[in-house]
């Protein structure tokens, strides 16, 4: 596949990381000079924000949280994203409540897609460390890593399923962008116990229950 990265930050390093061998990956930040560092340190490309969400299929949105809608309007707005997989990874949390910060009961994931109409956007990998993503090995005991998603297309259902298989995790889709806030919530959850220094790879992970060959 063909993949742009908004950011190139830790989370976008572990997943452009796991992903090179596989995919076209073109990584992005504010700086050009750090996104290429950080693409070189992974074998990837780098480019302008623009070039990466022109460059991808799927492009994944991996700033921090409160940065996610002026990196779309410095991407190039919805047209650059129409027809693309969009990858929500972000997790709308306070660190010092350890609340989510939107308001209105609805998903960071379902302000994005209102502001993305002519995008497929799902929500996945929010919900587990950084350190977990870089892992090369996301089994336990044989057990992979569940990675929760939602997502409201079906094709693109079959992007983000093949992704995290590609990770070495399993998709769980948990439903529809609608569900995107429990995701959130549940990563808050996470946050708030690392926080408190339990390990990266025990706080609230899922594992499916099966032992089965990691991909
Ligand atoms: N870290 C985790 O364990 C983890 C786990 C799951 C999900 N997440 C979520 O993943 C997202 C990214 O986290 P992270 O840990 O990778 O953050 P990070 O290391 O702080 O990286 C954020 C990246 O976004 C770039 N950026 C900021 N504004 C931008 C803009 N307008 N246009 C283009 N790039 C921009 C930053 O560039 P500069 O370097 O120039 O600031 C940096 O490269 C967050 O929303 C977080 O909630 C994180």
């Amino acid at each position: 596949m063909k993949i742009g990265f908004i950011g190139s930050g830790g989370m976008a390093k572990a997943l452009a990381g796991k992903w090179a061998a596989n995919h076209d990956i073109v990584i992005s930040g504010r700086d050009a000079a750090k996104a290429a560092v950080a693409a070189q340190s992974i074998g990837v490309a780098s480019g302008t924000a623009p070039e990466a969400a022109a460059h991808g299929d799927v492009v994944v949105l991996a700033t921090r949280h409160e940065d996610v809608f002026a990196a779309i309007d410095q991407a190039g707005g919805p047209e650059a994203f129409a027809g693309k997989t969009v990858i929500d990874i972000n997790n709308p949390v306070s660190v010092e409540t350890f609340q989510t910060t939107r308001d209105d009961g609805r998903s960071l994931t379902e302000a994005i897609a209102a502001r993305l109409p002519g995008a497929s956007v799902v929500k996945a990998f929010n919900m587990a460390q950084v350190a977990v993503w870089e892992d090369p090995d996301m089994s336990y005991d044989g057990r992979p890593l569940v990675t929760l998603y939602t997502s409201d297309d079906p094709a693109a259902d079959a992007v983000v399923e093949a992704l995290i298989r590609d990770v070495g995790a399993e998709p769980v889709k948990h439903g529809g962008n609608l569900h995107a806030y429990q995701l959130e919530a549940a990563a808050a959850i996470v946050i708030k116990f690392l926080f408190a220094g339990r390990d990266t790879h025990t706080v609230l992970n899922l594992i499916q229950p099966e032992i089965k060959p990691v991909h």
